[in-house]
């Protein structure tokens, strides 16, 4: 796992999307994996800029957004459909066809998660999978309790993650209460994941994902047993690590060879 530390938002956020970039200049029709929540808006923001003023060029790329709510259509303000078409997808040359966000309103769910692990497997499986934690450590809406082996599927969310989350709806009770998810397995099957993660807020989160052990009660922590894993934290998320300056050296002295 390498652990970047950077200053602040903005700078992960930078860091971020140079990784994306840097894939997609080798590989223009990568698949990635992409994540919601406040976290990435940075990213997707820098990911924007580079497009109009790089030329960074979506237009064989393949996405895969991790979760949705259910019961919310595309056209709800608070639907992660909706999310990522507001913060990303509108401004950039991405084909729709090759845009997959699970349908929050699909009727018979289990089918169209089979359906949606089959799309992933026909793509050719995700090269870099972007995400964020939540404050119960979870990834996408993986919460604890989650098998490590999981698949996509309907996930209950906890209090904390309705709690969390309810600062984006008009009252808590309008925050659904399921989810469609993909799983831990099919997380850890992306070939690169890159987590973000930035805020006094989650440093205790962090540091248990990162450096406690491997639990289904912080689902992030799964990410210890990939072999290719990028966290990249501003310095408030970066402060409870016990290995922080450990971290920060090997960054900034990587070999050259
Ligand atoms: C939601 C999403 C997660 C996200 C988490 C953190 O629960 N399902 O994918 O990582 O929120 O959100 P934020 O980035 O707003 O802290």
């Amino acid at each position: 796992m390498e652990v970047i530390i950077k200053a602040d938002y903005a700078e992960m956020s930078k860091e971020a999307a140079k990784i994306i970039a840097n894939l997609l200049y080798e590989k223009p029709n990568a698949v990635l994996g992409l994540a919601t929540g406040s976290t990435p808006i940075g990213l997707y923001k820098e990911l924007v800029r580079m497009h109009k003023e790089e030329g960074l060029d979506f237009s064989k790329v393949v996405t895969f957004n991790l979760d949705e709510y259910i019961g919310l259509p595309a056209t709800h303000d608070q639907s992660y459909n909706y999310f990522m078409n507001d913060n990303l997808f509108k401004y950039i040359n991405v084909n729709p066809e090759n845009v997959h966000v699970p349908n929050g309103m699909a009727r018979d769910v289990e089918k169209f998660c089979e359906w949606y692990e089959d799309e992933i497997d026909k793509a050719g499986g995700i090269d870099l999978q972007v995400l964020g934690i939540g404050g119960d450590g979870h990834i996408a809406f993986n919460e604890p309790g989650s098998s490590l082996a999981s698949r996509t599927r309907m996930k209950t969310l906890t209090e904390e993650t309705i709690v969390d989350n309810a600062r984006f709806f008009a009252n808590k009770d309008d925050v659904p209460r399921y989810a469609i998810t993909m799983g831990v397995g099919t997380i850890l099957e992306a070939g690169h994941c890159l987590m973000l993660a930035n805020g006094e807020k989650k440093a205790g989160t962090v540091k248990k994902a990162i450096e406690g052990p491997v639990t289904q009660m912080v689902t992030a922590s799964a990410l210890q047993l990939h072999p290719q894993v990028t966290v990249i934290l501003d310095e408030p998320a970066a402060s409870k690590l016990e290995l922080k300056d450990y971290y920060k050296w090997v960054y900034n002295n990587k070999p050259k060879c």
